[in-house]
């Protein structure tokens, strides 16, 4: 029985999780997600033998830049010798992120933690010899870290698997249905082993615009799921049974009309390791691309990707430590927040406190002076700075006394109050928010 739509009512335009109108059941979609909601920030890790031999993660043997054999052969490589599970756990937690999503399987089908039903893992197959979910999965838990489990549905290199390469299908499934039969067996067993195994608390599938809803049985794999753990989110990658949207390395401009969504992102410009990929973002843009996703009601994912042996290139143990000094600074405007007021009352991005009585503006750069607040029809009581507590003074400018016009409030922000990244200013009000809209006319009261 249908009884709640989860996303389609409130989406415009979106392809994916659009399609789950009226198709799925939830018990209790609002409460299963308030963590995601509230979480704001989550590392992303793709772990995998791409990371070898400085080549795309799966992409590189399906495009044809490098053979299957060469790509294979980075098993051997993928030692993850110094791989460190409670260290990698403590940057995470350390960096403000409330949850994780790591690869279980990418689309080259080398699982990354124990299988029985495939034969390729880092377990069997790789110079690693060891499951790398479980042990990080239990020190995320100690930390209190959500767990997500990143699957590819496509399993380019399983020989049941119709997709092969770029220009090279194995098979039409139309033709051979006992086979692709064999085949959903097989990613639904991963899934089931990977549910008992972990109970993740947020499954991240990938790859599923390769196949329909119906070849995917989507609506079983979801209720499977489900039933293991009914509070498991599920992203929207998986033909319209998902909980939530996913813009891949996509800046929304305006508010997207979906209630949950999460930008992913990468941190240079691969989402797997590679030696030669060194255009890394800045603390500062991630912060800046950070704080904008969260005034838009969104969360940010932001992916990592470890070396083969297990550990992380400066950039990302650096930048991660600078966003973590960050959170530290300024999470009060972040965690716990609700989307911020419409553009156009203020020229950057801003959060509300849950009861909508404080107003959080964040100010990019090292942009300091009188920074102009529009339209706020309330009581200011108390303007300071997050990190530094300052207390900030402010002139309320063309405020008449006759006119329901609540005038112009400048803020005085003096540079030794900036923070080095994004400033963010925390601003009192006397009542929950009342934005002014209007053309002006006399006061009625
Ligand atoms: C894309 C790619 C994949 C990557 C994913 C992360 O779907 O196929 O390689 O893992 O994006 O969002």
């Amino acid at each position: 029985m249908i009884k709640k739509v989860i996303l389609g009512a409130l989406l415009i335009g979106t392809a994916i999780v659009g399609k789950a109108q009226n198709k799925i059941a939830e018990h209790d979609i609002e409460g299963k997600m308030k963590w995601f909601e509230e979480a704001k920030l989550g590392i992303f890790i793709h772990a995998g033998i791409y990371s070898v031999a400085d080549v795309s993660e799966s992409w590189s043997f399906h495009n044809g830049t490098i053979s299957v054999d060469d790509y294979m052969k980075q098993q051997n490589g993928y030692t993850l010798s110094k791989y460190d599970p409670a260290a990698w756990a403590e940057m995470i937690k350390d960096c403000g992120a409330r949850y994780c999503v790591i690869t279980t399987k990418h689309h080259d089908g080398v699982a990354m933690y124990n299988t029985k039903v495939g034969k390729l893992s880092a377990v069997k197959t790789c110079a690693a010899k060891k499951d790398m979910i479980k042990p990080f999965f239990e020190e995320l838990r100690k930390r209190e870290v959500k767990c997500g489990a990143y699957f590819s549905l496509i399993d380019w290199t399983h020989n049941d698997y119709p997709g092969y390469l770029k220009n090279k299908e194995r098979y039409d499934i139309k033709k051979e249905p006992a086979r692709w039969e064999r085949f959903q067996k097989f990613f639904q067993g991963q899934i089931k082993e990977i549910s008992d195994a972990f109970n993740p608390d947020l499954w991240w599938f990938d790859g599923d615009w390769e196949h329909s809803a119906e070849e995917w049985q989507a609506e079983k794999t979801r209720n499977m799921i489900l039933e293991k753990n009914a509070n498991t989110i599920i992203n929207g990658r998986l033909q319209g049974y998902g909980d939530y949207d996913t813009p891949e390395q996509n800046f929304p401009v305006v508010r997207p009309a979906f209630k949950w969504w999460e930008l992913c992102m990468t941190m240079n410009e691969n989402w797997g390791y590679r030696v030669s990929d060194n255009n890394w973002k800045t603390p500062y843009e991630i912060i800046t691309i950070f704080v904008d996703a969260v005034s838009n009601g969104g969360n940010l994912l932001l992916d990592i990707g470890p070396k083969p042996d297990g550990t992380y290139p400066e950039p990302v143990v650096s930048t991660l430590k600078e966003l973590g000094d960050w959170n530290k600074r300024n999470g009060e405007g972040i965690f716990g927040t609700i989307p911020g007021i419409p553009q156009g009352h203020y020229y950057g991005p801003t959060t509300l406190s849950k009861d909508s009585k404080t107003l959080f503006l964040f100010v990019h750069g090292k942009t300091s002076g009188q920074v102009l607040l529009k339209g706020i029809d309330n009581k200011i009581q108390d303007i300071t700075v997050l990190g530094s507590n300052v207390k900030l003074t402010h002139k309320v400018v063309g405020k008449i006394s006759w006119s329901s016009v609540p005038g112009l409030v400048y803020i005085d922000l003096p540079e030794t109050a900036i923070d080095k990244y994004v400033t963010c200013i925390k601003v009192t009000l006397d009542a929950p928010i009342k934005l002014y809209r209007g053309k002006g006319g006399f006061l009625t009261n």
